[in-house]
């Protein structure tokens, strides 16, 4: 039985709200989770299969959580809390760095780390720009008007993915396609069909790596020769990391790009702002990732009872973070639904926090610099195309962003 004594109190909700629910403004959380902004920094919340679970909400309490080895990410095992009906078809298929627990975790995570520093990222700064350039270049020739999503945001990190990978860009309507009904397919067996088509494809370029007598200069590439060849990871784990890496590389990087901007047209001064002092980019995009947290809902199993804010989390029960909410805390973000870039937002969790703290963070902040800064310099007069009511954006169920955008300049 779930202690709820001391957290309880007048502004207790009678019911779990439910959760996710679809957002009304595409970079503010649901309407329907204002019962969890009360206050206390754990509440229950109800998923789609009508399971109760623990959602967290307070900043030092998931930060708490986030490091406590106690809570799994391991999805195979059983009592695995599910967000999505899609997400419980594909919750057997093994799952690289997000999927694991240490020490499996810190062996994968070591490998990988030396492609994600940050001297890393900011090597691949030029390539990046030039990426950008380019988009921009193409789009200022077709347009005005333009469609934002296909023409630039997803496209920019998909093609920054593909060269750090060793994916060749030339497939990307196949994995941007299958990453999308992976993500948000329609049922639960588009998405269960999507993984395996990723698997395959991925499966076969790690083959054709595996053939090459000299190695390309891709990550894949390295880990092909370096770990698949030495017997230190198995065909299948290879498979997995590169899975992640794309799908993760790209998805959630264009939903900032196309979000972001959406948010910055949306507030003028700010935009004005930014415009006149290039050099507030960087906290700027430090300001947009704490307020849009485009991955709400990270998800662990508790492997152990925790005491905690005044509750008791069971072994056996699922611990849910909502990153919008935690990103909103009052009481280390003033004015937390307001978009401020002279505030610190050292301590966002736009990237989640721990061990799985996101691996690709110092990618996607150069990505996401060099993108809306080239935007905004190369295109001053940029606007919306259309009523920004009727702009349609994603649904809760997934990582959010917007679904096109309609621009012109
Ligand atoms: C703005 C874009 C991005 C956002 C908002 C984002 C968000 C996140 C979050 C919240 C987590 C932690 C999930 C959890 O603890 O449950 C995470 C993990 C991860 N991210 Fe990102 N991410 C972004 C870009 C990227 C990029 C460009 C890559 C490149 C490959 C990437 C690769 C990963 C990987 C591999 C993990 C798992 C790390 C681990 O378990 O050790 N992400 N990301």
């Amino acid at each position: 039985m779930t202690e709820l004594t001391d957290i309880t109190g007048p502004g207790t909700p009678a019911e779990p709200v439910a959760f996710p629910q679809d957002r009304t403004c595409p970079y503010h959380p649901p309407t329907g989770y204002g019962p969890l902004r009360d206050g206390r920094s754990l509440s229950r919340v109800t998923l789609f299969d009508g399971r109760e679970v623990w959602m967290v909400t307070g900043h030092a309490t998931a930060r708490a959580l986030l490091a406590d080895p106690r809570l799994s990410t391991d999805r195979t095992l059983p009592g695995f809390p599910v967000s999505t009906a899609r997400f419980a078809a594909v919750r057997d298929r093994r799952v690289a760095l997000l999927g694991v627990d240490d020490p499996v975790h810190q062996t994968q995570r070591r490998m990988m780390i030396p492609s994600f520093t940050l001297k890393r990222a900011a090597g691949l700064r030029p390539t990046i720009q030039r990426t950008v350039d380019g988009l921009l270049d193409a789009m200022i020739e077709k347009g005005p008007p333009a469609e934002l999503v296909s023409a630039f945001a997803l496209p920019v990190p998909s093609m920054v993915i593909c060269g750090l990978l060793g994916v060749p860009y030339a497939d990307h309507e196949f994995f941007e396609e299958q990453s999308r009904t992976l993500l948000r397919g329609p049922t639960a067996a588009d998405s269960q069909g999507a993984r395996e088509r990723l698997e395959e494809y991925l499966g076969g370029l790690i083959d054709d790596k595996e053939r090459q007598a000299e190695p390309g200069d891709g990550v894949l590439d390295d880990l092909v020769h370096q770990r698949l060849r030495t017997g230190e990871l198995d065909r299948r784990d290879v498979v997995a990391l590169a899975v992640i890496l794309l799908v993760a590389g790209h998805e959630t990087t264009a939903n900032m790009i196309s979000l972001g901007t959406y948010t910055l047209l949306r507030h003028p001064g700010r935009l004005a702002e930014l415009r006149a002092d290039p050099a507030l980019l960087p906290a700027a995009v430090e300001e947009l990732m704490r307020m849009l947290s485009i991955a709400d809902g990270l998800l662990r199993l508790a492997l152990e009872d925790i005491e905690i804010a005044g509750a008791t989390i069971r072994a056996g029960e699922g611990v849910l973070f909502s990153t919008s909410l935690i990103n909103r805390d009052e009481s280390v973000f003033d004015d937390p639904d307001t978009l401020d870039f002279h505030r610190s937002t050292r301590h966002h969790v736009a990237f989640g926090f721990g061990i799985h703290q996101c691996l690709g963070q110092n990618l996607a902040r150069a990505e996401l610099e060099i993108a809306l800064g080239t935007l905004l310099e190369r295109l001053p007069g940029l606007r919306l195309a259309a009523p920004a009511e009727e702009i349609p954006f994603k649904p809760g169920d997934t990582i959010q962003g917007m679904l096109e955008l309609p621009v012109t300049w």
